[in-house]
């Protein structure tokens, strides 16, 4: 069975499950290179049907995370008339829609590749938060029961959603919309420190370690709904929502934003995301701790952009009430087109094995021949080197910034050793380096460790086995002065734990540095400079090599130094 699922809102992607098993999943900002691209994602569609060999009218479903669909849908599948996918909306403004969607005024141009489907009875529509609980529970590797969170700023009128997830069916357990969105005030304390809503919350969460929440506690409170005994027991009314549209992503914006940049003169920037993280944390343990205790469910599964918060899933996890936790690793609204697509896979086969993909690199690879060809065409110096990992981790041992492009592009925010900038974690000094030479980005952003799974009980405390980068864990204390710069200001760490399985390449890699160096650790970090999505394609990488401070990069067996 093959569904496809396709979602074209914020982080626009599509996935392709063959028989239950993700086979592509890819983000169209990778192919565009405009972030968090909002729109259809053409080029990433072409890509899931291409890595099948499939036509668009071979697969069974055309999976879409969303109950009310955009007409510019219709555009992509070529459907008119009755067969037209109408949204299930009534306001007045979706009917003039509907309206002036009989009259097309919308024409793609005739060399745009579109996908006319025959059978417009394949579509099927799936809840925005349904997708991201299918996203989390049937990636858990078991139907055992288990009680699943998603949440976000918004999506189909409802901001967070507690589901349960039993015999490989989810039942929804209760929803609550836009007046509790706890996404959305996240988002408008990050937009207040100068950050994009929608992208920059990774920024709040990293800056709050370097400030102290008691020195602003409770400035933040009237911006956000309350939560108690896992019920929503202050609605909050974010006024009305407002869009912008920056360079092809759509953001929300929401007038609270400028109130809470007027706070940040009195507290300064650092207590403000510090208090953000306090009050988030604490609504959020208002909402889960109460529903592990009325369902009796210690299993929990999470979704949704809240969960890309990797300080919060590790105070979830260190939690004695939670006994177990999966995330899914692409929690964002780009996992929408695994999500959706998985969800009705399993309400088609009820009895499928719920499976625990083993690693997530499901984006497009190029062949040694290939990458040839780009450098040979580009003029460009380079060698070919047998054992690239033993190579390259004498130069990593040197203290070298180093390119490190393999295999299959991640799925996802986070770089898994395919396509990521890596240094030696060894001196404290090189994560300023990288900040300042490589990554154009702020002092205070950290950077995350791969490292060996073998090694993790050395480096984590409770650690457990997480390949995804997804949430932190506390450094061991002999560790912290071996690995300086993957550890961040709170002692913590976001590691990739990785086995020789999933990676051998990058495990050996590892492997080989570890060898050297004594330290089986790598400071690995997206291989794009600030605000730029990750790189996809060996021209990228090139011109990201010369753009910057990387000193050298290695392509598959390629080698290409300045
Ligand atoms: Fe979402």
């Amino acid at each position: 069975m093959k569904i496809l699922g396709i979602h074209a809102g914020h982080d626009a992607s599509a996935a392709l499950i063959v028989d239950g098993k993700v086979v592509a999943d890819v983000a169209e900002e990778r192919f565009n290179r405009i972030k968090h691209f909002a729109g259809l994602p053409i080029e990433a569609i072409k890509y899931c049907l291409q890595s099948g060999s499939l036509g668009i009218n071979d697969v069974d479903y055309i999976v879409l995370p969303s109950k009310n669909l955009q007409p510019k849908m219709n555009v992509l599948f070529d459907l008119k008339g009755d067969d037209a996918i109408q949204t299930s909306l009534t306001h007045k403004a979706v009917k003039l829609y509907k309206e002036k969607l009989k009259r097309s005024d919308v024409k793609p141009p005739v060399y745009m590749e579109f996908f006319p489907l025959k059978d417009a009875s394949k579509i099927k529509h799936i809840d925005h938060h349904l997708s991201h609980a299918a996203s989390a529970y049937y990636t858990s590797g078991t139907a055992e029961r288990q009680l699943i969170f998603t949440m976000d700023g918004i999506g189909d009128g409802a901001s967070i959603v507690i589901w349960e997830g039993i015999n490989g069916k989810i039942t929804e357990l209760k929803r609550f919309g836009a007046n509790a969105s706890l996404g959305w005030f996240y988002g408008n304390v990050t937009e207040g420190l100068g950050w994009i809503h929608g992208d920059g919350e990774g920024k709040t969460m990293g800056l709050d370690p370097y400030g102290n929440a008691e020195n602003c506690t409770g400035v933040l409170d009237r911006f956000c709904p309350k939560f108690k005994n896992g019920e929503l027991a202050e609605p909050h009314d974010f006024g009305r929502t407002f869009y912008w549209n920056e360079n092809g992503s759509f953001q929300y914006h929401l007038e609270e934003a400028k109130e809470i940049q007027g706070l940040v003169p009195k507290y300064g920037r650092e207590d403000i995301a510090a208090e953000a993280q306090r009050v988030l944390e604490r609504e959020v343990f208002n909402i889960v701790l109460p529903w592990i205790e009325k369902t009796g469910c210690d299993f929990i599964s999470c979704s949704g952009g809240i969960f890309l918060n990797v300080k919060l899933n590790q105070r979830l996890w260190e939690c004695e009430q939670v006994k177990k936790q999966h995330i899914y690793a692409n929690a964002g609204d780009s996992g929408l087109a695994v999500g959706c697509a998985l969800q009705v896979y399993y309400e088609l086969n009820p009895k499928a094995e719920v499976l625990r993909p083993e690693d997530i690199y499901w984006g497009p690879e190029y062949s040694n021949d290939y990458v040839k060809e780009i450098l040979d065409a580009r003029g460009l110096s380079y060698e070919y080197v047998e054992n690239i990992e033993a190579y390259t981790a004498q130069l990593l041992a040197d203290d070298k910034i180093i390119a490190w492009f393999q295999g299959r592009m991640e799925s996802g925010p986070r770089a898994l050793g395919n396509r990521s900038i890596l240094m030696s974690p060894n001196k404290p000094e090189n994560k300023d380096v990288i900040n300042a030479k490589v990554k154009f980005r702020e002092a205070f952003r950290p950077f995350c460790p791969s490292l060996q799974w073998e090694k993790r009980d050395e480096y984590l405390e409770n650690a457990r086995d997480e390949f995804f980068m997804i949430t932190s864990f506390t450094c061991k204390e002999d560790k912290r002065a071996k690995v300086p710069a993957v550890v961040h200001a709170d002692n913590t760490m976001r590691p990739q734990t990785v086995k020789k399985e999933f990676n051998e390449r990058y495990w050996n890699l590892i492997n080989e540095f570890g060898k050297l160096t004594g330290e089986y650790v790598l400071l690995n970090t997206s291989f794009n400079i600030m605000g730029e999505p990750m790189i996809n394609h060996p021209r990228e990488a090139i011109r990201c090599f010369y753009d910057g401070g990387i000193e050298v990069l290695v392509i598959g067996n390629y080698v290409l130094k300045k």
